[in-house]
């Protein structure tokens, strides 16, 4: 059978797409990048499958929509059902096709259904992300109970996944799964992104690490809850779909998908997830401020507690410690003395600042500091003006069950998007604020897109006329991460956890799709408020400076030698961020399991520095050599640790790096690995080099 063929590609990956007899295409190869003199029609004819005894006599394709009209025999790319309710069995038909410099749009109809699908389908140059859209037009009314963005097929050597899941103060959590007959389903209901849902996967060999091995990742730029489903079929093909939570769907004549972005990599997970933080940082977030200034949050100092003279005095320890911004937290607001009220009521509160924000700002404005200030739009405490006189602006029954107390507002309307952005507005044009923590603390009563779309909408207006100020995406920590929120907003809150230890584990993870320069990461107090765990200065600080660097203790505690670490670390993450924040963050595949180790490579390769935290106590006596990684095996290397004060008594002998510089190969680095000295459990070793 006749095929239409298309290819994207470039130097890192090949998709080739065939259609035949002009029904939806499907991937007859996604890999590493085919020979310019490949013949796509006859890959489209090597693709034909056998048919046995027990078969139906064609096998239906895994095409960007599978349908259920082919009799295919696994999840379908769309269901959805007409006025009458019976169920829609669309056969889509070739319509057009629009080749675009880096993408290609196709379009398919089913007309006596009066249906249109558009296949919005594009490799993201340089960057290397196919980005996949699907959009579905009907002529008239249709419930869609579920809409694929296009659908992947990944080969059957690819036999394990690794999803995501979490929780408050423990994002990040990965998890490696086979492939196995039937459907692995993630349904977000939460409304958002949310601690235990970041919407992605990455399918790999049993072999894959970070450094080799094959990977196919997938990430859904969606903030308001994701459904994935990665299936086995009883044939053995698999395929991987992703598109809105389930319950979001609903009656309409126009629906889309959020972008979908995939990209394979025969480099291990370092491969895949540079792709994304590059594509990220430069191509997602637009406007955060460069250099990344390094930031103050005053939570975890005095929440609630508000006092004029207390935060000047904090501001000003914090501009002596390095700090460049300093960002008020929840409790400016209303008459909220803690969490049980005044969300919605966004004046200033008199009690606490009688002569408005004014004289706090102006204090840490004299210290060279940016100002920044907290907000929670969305949501609404019951006891509040808001809520008195506006409690059918809530989103969901009354009766539901609270969240931190609080209920959300319904961001489809209008009215309630004016009303915020008056407020946020005025507080913004009185004062002079460059920043705002976008703080989202409770899940949804109900999963409804127009909640998503409405929030980003509000942020979009917000953008556009103040468009200096840079917008921190936190939800109790990280529940709200996705490229769709951070289109919008230039930093998150990885996580409300600044126990160094926690930390390191969730950044590493998150680093499979997130760069450094949006990862805040903060040296928290000397006891951590969410574990109780008391870390050293020295974790704790060079945690942080992994990432975009805060702090976030009441500096008031600290004592002369951490003031001396902090300022140490701090000018030391000043000299290094203009590359060390356009770096790629590659993971080490460390053979001690203990030890969580990464190296920022710099974007020309020239430097770099390597983190190598120990957990805990190693269950070998030795240092395990550390192989780094993406290095010219050619090049010569000056490496230093440069902490290497921090060797404790118990280290006796004498490994060259904690004596002097040592100057090797690319391969050596690579193949053998670095040496270090003995340590204590929780600390951390900070290497550099330098190519020669
Ligand atoms: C949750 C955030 O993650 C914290 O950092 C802080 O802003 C609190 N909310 C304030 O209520």
């Amino acid at each position: 059978m006749q095929a239409k063929t298309w290819h994207l590609g470039d130097s890192h990956q090949s998709l080739v797409l065939a259609s035949f007899g002009d029904g939806l295409p499907e991937a007859v190869y996604w890999g590493p990048p085919l020979p310019e003199h490949e013949d796509l029609p006859s890959l489209a004819a090597a693709s034909a499958t056998d048919v046995t005894g027990g078969m139906v006599d064609r096998n239906a394709p895994i095409s960007l929509c599978p349908e259920a009209s082919q009799t295919f025999p696994g999840q379908v790319g769309l269901t959805g059902r007409d006025a009458e309710g019976r169920t829609l069995l669309p056969r889509f038909r070739f319509e057009s096709e629009t080749v675009l410099e880096h993408g290609l749009i196709l379009v398919y109809t089913d007309t006596d259904l009066e249906l249109c699908l558009v296949l919005d389908l594009s490799l993201t140059p340089g960057t290397s992300l196919f980005r996949m859209q699907t959009r579905l037009e009907s002529a008239r009314e249709i419930t869609v109970d579920w809409l694929a963005a296009p659908v992947f097929q990944v080969p059957a050597h690819i036999g394990d996944m690794i999803e995501f899941s979490g929780r408050w103060c423990a994002e990040f959590q990965t998890r490696r799964l086979p492939f196995a007959p039937g459907a692995r389903t993630r349904d977000n209901r939460t409304g958002r992104s949310d601690h235990a849902h970041f919407p992605g996967l990455i399918a790999c060999s049993g072999r894959t690490c970070n450094t080799s091995g094959e990977a196919y990742a997938f990430h859904y730029g969606w903030s308001g809850g994701h459904r994935m489903v990665a299936e086995q079929l009883a044939d053995g093909r698999r395929q991987v779909q992703f598109g809105h939570a389930s319950a979001s769907m609903k009656r309409d004549r126009s629906f889309s998908t959020a972008p979908l972005y995939a990209t394979y990599s025969g480099a291990g997970f370092n491969g895949a997830a540079v792709r994304f933080q590059r594509h990220l940082r430069d191509h997602i977030v637009v406007g955060a401020r460069q250099p990344r200034p390094v930031h103050y949050n005053c939570w975890e100092a005095v929440y609630f507690d508000h006092d004029l003279e207390e935060l000047k005095a904090i501001a000003t320890r914090a501009a002596g410690l390095g700090a460049e911004r300093f960002v008020l937290d929840d409790g400016w607001f209303g008459l909220r003395d803690d969490d049980t009220s005044s969300l919605g009521d966004w004046g200033i509160d008199k009690r606490k600042y009688p002569d408005g924000l004014t004289p706090l700002i102006d204090h840490v404005k004299a210290l060279g500091l940016e100002f920044g200030i907290w907000f929670e739009p969305e949501m609404i405490n019951e006891d509040s003006d808001l809520f008195r006189s506006r409690p059918d602006w809530v989103l969901g029954p009354l009766d539901q069950v609270r969240g931190r107390q609080q209920l959300v507002l319904d961001m489809a309307r209008e009215d309630v998007r004016a009303y915020l952005y008056d407020c946020i507005s005025a507080t913004l044009a009185q004062n002079d604020i460059g920043y705002i923590k976008w703080d989202h603390n409770r899940v949804l009563p109900v999963v409804d897109a127009a909640q998503t779309e409405g929030v980003y909408a509000l942020i979009d207006r917000l953008r556009a006329d103040f468009p200096h100020v840079e917008i921190e995406s936190c939800a109790s920590g990280g529940g709200r991460i996705d490229f769709g929120i951070l289109e919008r907003t230039q930093r998150v809150w990885l996580s409300d956890s600044n126990d160094a230890l926690e930390r390191q584990r969730i950044q590493h993870e998150a680093a499979l799709f997130l760069p450094a320069s949006v990862t805040g990461s903060h040296v928290g107090p000397r006891v951590s408020h969410t574990s109780g765990r008391t870390l050293d200065i020295r974790l704790r600080a060079w945690t942080a400076a992994q990432r975009h660097l805060g702090f976030e203790m009441d500096p008031r505690e600290l004592s002369d030698s951490e003031i001396a670490t902090l300022k140490e670390v701090t000018g030391w993450w000043k000299a290094n961020r203009d590359w060390m924040m356009r770096a790629d963050i590659l993971r080490l595949d460390a053979s001690d399991p203990a030890v969580v180790a990464e190296q920022q490579l710099a974007e020309d390769g020239a430097r770099f520095v390597v983190f190598a935290a120990l957990l805990r106590a190693s269950d070998p006596i030795l240092q395990q050599p550390l192989r780094l990684t993406g290095l010219d095996a050619e090049a010569r290397y000056r490496i230093s640790l440069i902490n290497r004060q921090d060797a404790p008594g118990l280290s006796r002998g004498a490994p060259l790096l904690k004596e002097k510089e040592l100057d090797v190969s690319g391969q050596y680095l690579m193949s053998h690995g670095l040496i270090l000295p003995w340590r204590f459990p929780e600390t951390i070793w900070v290497i550099e080099g330098h190519r020669q």
